[in-house]
């Protein structure tokens, strides 16, 4: 399925990666389900509003995303974790569109520095205006998401610095690769973490912190997101090597032409030093994908990658970060919030899009 914007859906609830189904089985979770909709639905609105820029350039490039689609799994999260104290207080919903466009503005920072050709279905923004409009549309829009986090108090602020601050050293870390000595492997998983988990963990917090629940259950939703979003991120990886380009809205194999290590290859890696089956298509890989244009049809190699075993060894590990991340939910009380987020992060590796 394409991303398509909320607007354009049916119930939006429903439209979120199947999770409405999945997440909301019983009748008393119906009812549940359609208070995260209503919380979404305003998320959206304001999220519409709150992209808006006077510059008639900045109003066309920044919500040129934004239209485009999203699964809007972030604001969920802070909706779910608000049913905790007194649900999406206007605080939360502010809290979801902070996070939301905190990540939409990564989007575009992301896709120059993997030189990306597709998101959300549409073509990349700095494929259609360039690096530095893309750059600098994703600047406007964090300077946004700070204007919106400074009128929640200087918790907010210092937690929307924070994990920006990680957020930026993933990237940075991913790009540099790791030092002589590291395990790739562990590097890797900690580029995930900061790059990902560390705007889930922000979204799922947020959702405790501004809805009145006990403090409590910070750490515990902290941990959840922070899990749930390297599993996310994983199976990211997996996506990237599909062969859907148009139910994913991005181009196959963007992470293997870009030279980005994602889990799938570095497994690669480690069994060339004993497998010569791997070896060869750890050449292959790199003769044929590395570095390739766009232009060129890469799909037999990025299929043979698909297919091999280290991508269903690293949708193992996915599950693994998944459930761990329940684990961490261990301590909230019983009941449709506790039963939703274990769904939630069911429902996050087992995603195709
Ligand atoms: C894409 O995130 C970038 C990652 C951190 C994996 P999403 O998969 O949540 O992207 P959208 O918002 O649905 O487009
Ligand atoms: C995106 O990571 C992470 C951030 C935007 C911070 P990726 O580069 O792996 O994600 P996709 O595949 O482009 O969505
Ligand atoms: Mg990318
Ligand atoms: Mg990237």
């Amino acid at each position: 399925m394409p991303s398509l914007p909320l607007a354009r859906r049916g119930t939006t609830l429903s439209s979120q990666l199947g999770l409405s189904d999945r997440i909301f089985a019983s009748g008393k979770d119906k009812r549940f389900a359609e208070r995260i909709d209503a919380g979404l639905e305003l998320v959206e609105q304001g999220l519409r509003e709150q992209v808006r820029y006077a510059d008639e350039i900045a109003d066309v490039t920044a919500r040129y995303l934004l239209n485009a689609g999203g699964k809007r799994v972030r604001p969920m999260l802070t909706l779910l974790t608000a049913q905790l104290g007194e649900g999406a207080t206007p605080d939360v919903i502010v809290a979801a569109q902070a996070v939301e466009i905190t990540h939409l503005a990564s989007l575009y920072h992301d896709d120059v520095m993997d030189e990306a050709q597709t998101r959300r279905g549409v073509p990349s923004a700095q494929h259609v205006w360039g690096n530095s409009v893309a750059v600098l549309t994703g600047d406007l829009l964090f300077a946004r998401a700070s204007q919106l986090v400074a009128s929640l108090g200087e918790g907010a602020i210092r937690l929307q610095s924070d994990t920006f601050e990680r957020l930026c050293l993933g990237q940075l870390h991913e790009t540099i690769g790791p030092n002589e000595g590291d395990d790739p492997v562990q590097h890797y998983i900690d580029v995930l973490a900061d790059k990902t988990g560390s705007l889930v963990a922000a979204a799922a917090q947020m959702g405790v912190m501004f809805s009145g629940a006990p403090d409590e259950y910070i750490r515990p939703v902290m941990e959840f997101g922070e899990k749930v979003g390297v599993g996310f991120q994983l199976i990211d990886d997996v996506i990237d090597l599909s062969g859907r380009g148009n139910e994913t809205g991005k181009t196959p194999g963007t992470d293997l032409r870009a030279g980005v290590a994602t889990l799938p290859v570095l497994k690669l890696r480690e069994r060339a030093e004993r497998d010569a089956d791997a070896a060869a298509l750890l050449e292959r890989l790199d003769v044929e994908v590395l570095g390739a244009p766009e232009s060129k049809d890469v799909s037999d190699a990025v299929a043979a990658l698909r297919e091999h075993v280290v991508t269903q060894e690293t949708m193992d590990e996915a599950h693994r970060w998944a459930r761990e991340a329940v684990e961490a939910i261990a301590p909230l009380p019983q009941g449709p919030v506790k039963r939703a987020l274990t769904r939630f992060a069911d429902t996050i590796v087992e995603r195709s899009s």
